[in-house]
Protein backbone atom coordinates (compact mmCIF):
# COMPACT_ATOMS: atom_id res chain seq x y z
CA UNK A 1 0.00 0.00 0.00
CA UNK A 2 1.09 3.56 -0.28
CA UNK A 3 -0.47 7.33 -0.17
CA UNK A 4 0.11 10.52 -2.24
CA UNK A 5 0.88 13.68 -0.33
CA UNK A 6 2.32 16.88 -1.41
CA UNK A 7 6.23 17.23 -1.52
CA UNK A 8 7.87 18.62 1.44
CA UNK A 9 11.68 20.48 1.20
CA UNK A 10 12.57 17.44 3.72
CA UNK A 11 11.84 14.69 0.68
CA UNK A 12 13.97 15.93 -1.02
CA UNK A 13 16.98 13.64 -1.21
CA UNK A 14 15.14 10.77 -1.68
CA UNK A 15 13.10 12.43 -4.85
CA UNK A 16 16.68 13.62 -6.07
CA UNK A 17 18.13 9.75 -5.52
CA UNK A 18 14.96 8.03 -7.09
CA UNK A 19 15.39 10.24 -10.04
CA UNK A 20 19.22 9.92 -10.30
CA UNK A 21 18.70 6.31 -10.40
CA UNK A 22 16.36 6.62 -13.37
CA UNK A 23 18.14 7.27 -16.75
CA UNK A 24 14.81 8.29 -18.85
CA UNK A 25 16.22 11.55 -18.71
CA UNK A 26 18.47 13.27 -21.22
CA UNK A 27 20.18 15.04 -18.29
CA UNK A 28 19.61 13.75 -14.65
CA UNK A 29 18.33 16.88 -12.70
CA UNK A 30 20.62 17.85 -10.35
CA UNK A 31 19.47 18.46 -6.19
CA UNK A 32 19.25 22.37 -6.82
CA UNK A 33 17.24 21.66 -10.00
CA UNK A 34 14.53 19.85 -7.93
CA UNK A 35 14.97 22.34 -5.06
CA UNK A 36 13.80 24.83 -7.51
CA UNK A 37 11.10 23.26 -8.74
CA UNK A 38 9.71 22.53 -5.58
CA UNK A 39 10.22 26.67 -4.51
CA UNK A 40 8.52 27.26 -7.88
CA UNK A 41 5.61 24.93 -8.13
CA UNK A 42 5.19 23.63 -4.78
CA UNK A 43 1.46 23.05 -5.71
CA UNK A 44 2.70 20.49 -8.36
CA UNK A 45 4.91 18.18 -7.01
CA UNK A 46 3.97 15.29 -4.94
CA UNK A 47 5.73 11.60 -3.80
CA UNK A 48 4.41 8.34 -2.85
CA UNK A 49 5.14 6.94 0.13
CA UNK A 50 5.05 3.01 1.29
CA UNK A 51 4.06 1.87 4.33
CA UNK A 52 7.28 1.88 6.22
CA UNK A 53 7.49 5.60 5.21
CA UNK A 54 9.85 5.35 2.46
CA UNK A 55 9.61 7.55 -0.34
CA UNK A 56 9.50 5.48 -3.61
CA UNK A 57 8.04 7.85 -6.12
CA UNK A 58 7.37 11.62 -7.25
CA UNK A 59 5.65 13.61 -10.12
CA UNK A 60 6.41 17.17 -11.07
CA UNK A 61 3.99 19.47 -13.41
CA UNK A 62 3.83 23.42 -13.56
CA UNK A 63 1.59 26.16 -15.71
CA UNK A 64 2.94 26.74 -18.82
CA UNK A 65 2.52 30.63 -18.80
CA UNK A 66 3.15 33.25 -21.15
CA UNK A 67 1.30 30.97 -24.14
CA UNK A 68 -0.03 33.63 -26.71
CA UNK A 69 -3.73 33.50 -27.10
CA UNK A 70 -3.61 32.93 -30.80
CA UNK A 71 -1.76 29.54 -29.86
CA UNK A 72 -4.41 28.74 -27.11
CA UNK A 73 -7.18 29.07 -29.81
CA UNK A 74 -5.65 26.61 -32.10
CA UNK A 75 -4.90 24.34 -29.13
CA UNK A 76 -8.59 24.35 -27.80
CA UNK A 77 -7.04 25.04 -24.37
CA UNK A 78 -7.56 28.01 -22.08
CA UNK A 79 -4.43 26.99 -19.42
CA UNK A 80 -2.30 24.34 -20.18
CA UNK A 81 -0.02 22.45 -17.54
CA UNK A 82 3.30 20.49 -18.52
CA UNK A 83 4.64 17.19 -16.57
CA UNK A 84 7.73 17.64 -16.17
CA UNK A 85 9.40 14.91 -13.95
CA UNK A 86 7.85 11.43 -12.64
CA UNK A 87 9.32 7.89 -11.57
CA UNK A 88 8.89 5.31 -9.34
CA UNK A 89 11.49 2.86 -7.31
CA UNK A 90 12.23 0.20 -9.56
CA UNK A 91 11.57 -2.23 -6.26
CA UNK A 92 7.95 -0.60 -6.38
CA UNK A 93 7.20 -0.76 -9.91
CA UNK A 94 3.57 -2.41 -11.08
CA UNK A 95 1.70 -1.73 -7.92
CA UNK A 96 -0.48 1.81 -9.66
CA UNK A 97 2.19 4.13 -7.77
CA UNK A 98 2.58 6.01 -10.96
CA UNK A 99 -1.07 6.07 -12.00
CA UNK A 100 -1.81 7.22 -8.63
CA UNK A 101 1.35 10.30 -8.46
CA UNK A 102 -0.14 11.15 -12.15
CA UNK A 103 -3.86 10.83 -11.34
CA UNK A 104 -2.83 13.42 -8.45
CA UNK A 105 -1.17 15.85 -10.47
CA UNK A 106 -3.88 15.59 -13.11
CA UNK A 107 -6.97 16.40 -10.60
CA UNK A 108 -5.00 19.27 -9.09
CA UNK A 109 -3.94 20.89 -12.90
CA UNK A 110 -8.02 20.47 -13.33
CA UNK A 111 -8.88 22.10 -9.84
CA UNK A 112 -6.96 24.86 -11.59
CA UNK A 113 -9.04 25.84 -14.18
CA UNK A 114 -5.89 23.76 -16.65
CA UNK A 115 -7.66 22.47 -19.43
CA UNK A 116 -4.76 21.09 -21.67
CA UNK A 117 -1.59 18.81 -20.27
CA UNK A 118 1.22 18.24 -22.16
CA UNK A 119 5.14 16.12 -21.74
CA UNK A 120 7.52 14.74 -23.55
CA UNK A 121 8.64 11.33 -23.07
CA UNK A 122 11.33 9.37 -24.45
CA UNK A 123 9.91 6.66 -27.39
CA UNK A 124 11.93 3.76 -25.80
CA UNK A 125 10.65 4.85 -21.97
CA UNK A 126 7.86 2.13 -23.17
CA UNK A 127 6.58 1.67 -19.59
CA UNK A 128 5.92 5.66 -18.86
CA UNK A 129 4.76 5.55 -22.99
CA UNK A 130 1.94 2.90 -21.86
CA UNK A 131 0.80 4.68 -18.87
CA UNK A 132 0.44 8.17 -20.35
CA UNK A 133 -1.40 6.27 -23.00
CA UNK A 134 -3.68 4.72 -20.66
CA UNK A 135 -4.56 8.22 -18.88
CA UNK A 136 -5.79 9.16 -22.26
CA UNK A 137 -2.32 11.13 -23.41
CA UNK A 138 -1.89 10.47 -27.45
CA UNK A 139 0.63 11.64 -29.76
CA UNK A 140 1.01 14.92 -31.29
CA UNK A 141 4.59 15.29 -32.14
CA UNK A 142 7.60 12.82 -33.28
CA UNK A 143 10.90 14.35 -32.23
CA UNK A 144 13.01 12.91 -34.90
CA UNK A 145 17.17 12.76 -35.18
CA UNK A 146 19.87 11.48 -37.24
CA UNK A 147 23.52 11.42 -36.88
CA UNK A 148 25.65 12.88 -39.53
CA UNK A 149 28.52 11.35 -40.42
CA UNK A 150 31.53 13.09 -39.77
CA UNK A 151 33.46 12.85 -43.18
CA UNK A 152 31.87 13.93 -46.08
CA UNK A 153 31.26 10.51 -48.38
C1 LIG B 1 6.98 4.99 -15.84
C2 LIG B 1 6.93 4.63 -14.35
C3 LIG B 1 6.88 5.93 -13.54
C4 LIG B 1 5.69 3.78 -14.08
O1 LIG B 1 5.53 3.63 -12.69
P1 LIG B 1 4.68 2.43 -12.07
O2 LIG B 1 4.37 2.78 -10.66
O3 LIG B 1 5.37 1.13 -12.29
O4 LIG B 1 3.35 2.48 -12.97
P2 LIG B 1 1.93 1.80 -12.64
O5 LIG B 1 2.11 0.60 -11.77
O6 LIG B 1 1.02 2.87 -12.14
O7 LIG B 1 1.48 1.33 -14.10
C5 LIG B 1 0.33 1.87 -14.73
C6 LIG B 1 0.22 1.29 -16.13
O8 LIG B 1 1.31 1.74 -16.94
C7 LIG B 1 1.69 0.69 -17.85
N1 LIG B 1 3.04 0.19 -17.52
C8 LIG B 1 3.76 0.45 -16.40
N2 LIG B 1 4.96 -0.17 -16.49
C9 LIG B 1 4.99 -0.82 -17.66
C10 LIG B 1 5.96 -1.61 -18.32
N3 LIG B 1 7.17 -1.88 -17.76
N4 LIG B 1 5.67 -2.12 -19.54
C11 LIG B 1 4.48 -1.87 -20.13
N5 LIG B 1 3.50 -1.12 -19.56
C12 LIG B 1 3.76 -0.60 -18.34
C13 LIG B 1 0.69 -0.43 -17.64
O9 LIG B 1 -0.42 -0.19 -18.51
C14 LIG B 1 0.29 -0.22 -16.19
O10 LIG B 1 -0.96 -0.77 -15.87
P3 LIG B 1 -1.01 -2.34 -15.42
O11 LIG B 1 0.05 -2.59 -14.40
O12 LIG B 1 -2.41 -2.47 -14.89
O13 LIG B 1 -0.77 -3.13 -16.68
C15 LIG B 1 8.18 3.80 -13.93
O14 LIG B 1 8.31 2.68 -14.79
C16 LIG B 1 9.48 4.58 -13.97
O15 LIG B 1 9.83 5.25 -13.01
N6 LIG B 1 10.24 4.50 -15.10
C17 LIG B 1 11.50 5.20 -15.24
C18 LIG B 1 11.31 6.71 -15.35
C19 LIG B 1 10.33 7.07 -16.46
O16 LIG B 1 10.28 6.45 -17.51
N7 LIG B 1 9.52 8.13 -16.20
C20 LIG B 1 8.43 8.54 -17.09
C21 LIG B 1 8.88 9.03 -18.38
S1 LIG B 1 9.74 10.55 -18.30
Amino acid sequence: MFRIRSCKKEDLNAVHKISAENTSFDATPTPADTEGMLARNPEYFYVAIDNSGEIVGFVTGYERKGIPEEVLRTWKASRVGYIDLMAVDSAHRRQGIGMGLMNTLLRKFGEDGIDLVMLDVPAEQVAGVRLYEKLGFHVRALNMRKYLESENP
